[in-house]
Order: structure tokens, then sequence, then C-alpha cells
């Protein structure tokens, strides 16, 4: 009989949730959720690499909660839980940190891509996939469902599960990438791949009037022909009618102003009831998830840190 598997999943509290986010993580991470059971973290310490403002921080981290559980997440099932309510990841991380070279995390694509693009070369930002190495092995993860670009902070987590295990025993359980690729790379308004840090998304929980701001702002190409950008967008929000969706992009060729306001009305529809259920969540309401989330989280971690602790010789 097939053994059930653990997933482990996390984001970033980073800022506002746009329509690739949406679609590109938390959508599959509900839909993978329905019929597993697991772990979703909110990776708050990853995101003090970048974000260096607390009332902000406090903030993202609350609305990413409600987005999860506004797409229909159920915190039953998946156990929702904030990354510095566990102190057993830094705790672990830092054990990991001492087991690997700089030069390996030097190698790190995510580390090189944001000092490429002008980011702190900051000592956390070096260590990362250490952090997200420990958040994984600390619940015997067998699957983690993460987007392509976290494809080798995954490998990094084996790598440490392989390291440790080499000098202190076997403790943990090396884990499997999924990758969600079906949905792709989702192209912003100007059709590089949406990205908070590009400017071109389309707010998730945006009202109707910033949704039409951002849809009627998205590049099209001046040759009369399909409008590739918005087409792009927009069969992901009719991704049962593609046929149809098609007929309508070659009625009303040229007329990228008809096909803009269909497309925000397409959003709207899916995101209007999504955004009334965001709205109806308190801070008290996500306070509560994450208190019983940490809870449940912090019974398995703390086990698994008992006895790593036990190895590496610091309890006595
Ligand atoms: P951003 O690029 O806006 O900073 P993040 O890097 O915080 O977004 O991404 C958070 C999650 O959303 C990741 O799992 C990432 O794979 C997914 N994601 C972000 N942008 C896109 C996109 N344009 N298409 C598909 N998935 C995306
Ligand atoms: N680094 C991931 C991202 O930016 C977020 C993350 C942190 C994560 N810890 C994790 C994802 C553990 C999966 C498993 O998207």
């Amino acid at each position: 009989m097939a053994e059930t598997k653990r997933l482990f999943t996390g984001l970033q509290p980073s800022g506002q949730l746009h329509i690739g986010n949406y679609f590109g993580a938390l959508k599959p991470t509900v839909e993978l959720f329905k019929n597993h059971e697991g772990l979703i973290m909110v990776a708050d310490y990853h995101s003090l690499t970048s974000l260096k403002d607390g009332p902000a921080l406090r903030e993202n981290i609350v609305e990413i909660v409600r987005a999860y559980l506004a797409a229909g997440i159920d915190p039953e099932r998946a156990t929702i839980f904030k990354q510095s309510d566990v102190p057993e990841h830094t705790e672990l991380a830092w054990i990991f940190n001492c087991l690997v070279t700089v030069a390996f995390l030097e190698l790190g694509h995510a580390y090189k891509d944001k000092v490429a693009k002008g980011l702190e070369a900051n000592a956390g930002l070096l260590t990362y996939p250490m952090l997200m190495a420990a958040d994984i092995l600390l619940y015997d993860t067998d699957v983690v469902p993460v987007g392509e670009d976290q494809r080798q902070h995954v490998e990094y987590a084996r790598e440490a599960a392989a390291k440790f295990n080499n000098a202190f025993g076997q403790t943990f359980k090396e884990p499997q990438e999924m990758i969600q690729k079906a949905v792709g790379i989702i192209p912003g308004t100007d059709g590089k791949k949406m990205s908070k840090s590009y400017g071109n998304t389309i707010p998730l929980f945006g009202t109707k009037d910033e949704i039409a701001k951002a849809v009627m702002s998205i590049v099209t190409d001046s040759d009369g022909g399909l409008p590739k950008n918005v087409y792009e967008i927009h069969k992901l929000f009719r991704p049962d009618s593609l046929t149809q969706l098609e007929a309508v992009y070659e009625k009303y060729q040229g007329n990228y102003k008809a096909l803009k306001e269909m497309l925000v009305d397409d959003i709207e529809s899916i995101i209007a009831p999504m955004r009334e259920k965001r709205d109806s969540i308190t801070d008290e309401q996500v306070r509560e998830v994450l208190n019983k989330g940490a809870e449940k989280a912090k019974a398995i971690a703390s086990a698994k840190m008992e006895d790593v602790r036990k190895k590496v010789g610091v309890s006595i």
C-alpha cells in the first residue's frame, strides 16, 4: 500500500501578492493540499534577507495567511505556521551552516541573481538555503512543492541532509522537489515575468479599478494581430474554454480595448469572491490559525532537534 507522503512548502511574506503568485504558487498548493497532508510555512525569517521594515513584514505575514485561507486552504488539513514561531529552524540552520563551505553556498543561483539585481550580499542571503534546508528536514518531509526557481534549494536541502547523516549518523530523510510546471511563468503587463520587483504586476486582491488599470497597461504589439501578452494572462482565467477564448480573440482581432475589458471581467469573476472571503478574515482569526499551526509544527520539530542536539554533542 502506498505510504502517505508528507508535503512541506513555504512562501516568503515579502510584499503584495499578484496573480503570478496566485497561479504559480497559491493555487497549485491549495489543489495539492486537498488530498495530501503536510505543512505550509510563512518564511518570515527568509524575507528578512531583503526586507528591513517591521510594520511592513507584520502586515505581509497576516496578508499571506489570509490569502491562503481565501484561496481555499483548510487549516485543519494543512498545518499553517510561521517560521519564527518555531526557533528550531534557525537553530538547525546554524548547524547546517557549519557543515557546508562558503564556496558551495556561493554557487547558489538565487544568491547570484539577487546580488546581480543589486540586493545587498548580506550573510543571510548567502546562507538562505541552509535555513530552507532546516525548514524542510525538520519534518521528515517527502515532497517539496515549489516553483522552478526553488529547485536548487531543494537540492541543497538534500546535500545538507547527506552531510549531516554522514557526519553524525542517519537522521534526516532526503526530500524530493515537486516542480509545478503546468502553469509555467506568468508574464506581467510588460510581457516579462510578472514580479513585484519589476513593477509589472496585476494585484491579486486589488479593487476592480486597480485590476482594470493594470490590465489596460498591458503592452500590446502594434501589428494588429493576437495580443499575446493579453492572451497569455487571459487563458489562466478560462482554463476550461480555451477554444472559445481563441475564437473570441479571432473575432476581436486588433480591438485590444475590448479584449482587455473582457479580461478585466474574467479576472473580476474569479477574484471578487476570493477578495470578499479575504476581507472577512480578521487578524484575530489569522493569529488563531498561526498559533494552532505553531503548536503542531513545534511538536514535530522539537522532537527532531532533541535527537540532533544529542548527535552533535551539545546535550550532555
Ligand atoms: P516575485 O517575483 O514577485 O518577487 P516571489 O519570488 O516572492 O515573487 O514568488 C513567490 C512564489 O510565486 C514563488 O513560488 C514563485 O515561483 C511564484 N511566482 C512568482 N511570480 C511568478 C510568475 N510570474 N509566474 C509563475 N509563478 C510565479
Ligand atoms: N525560498 C522559498 C521561496 O522564496 C520559500 C521557502 C522557504 C520554502 N522555506 C521553504 C519553500 C521550504 C519550500 C520549502 O519561494
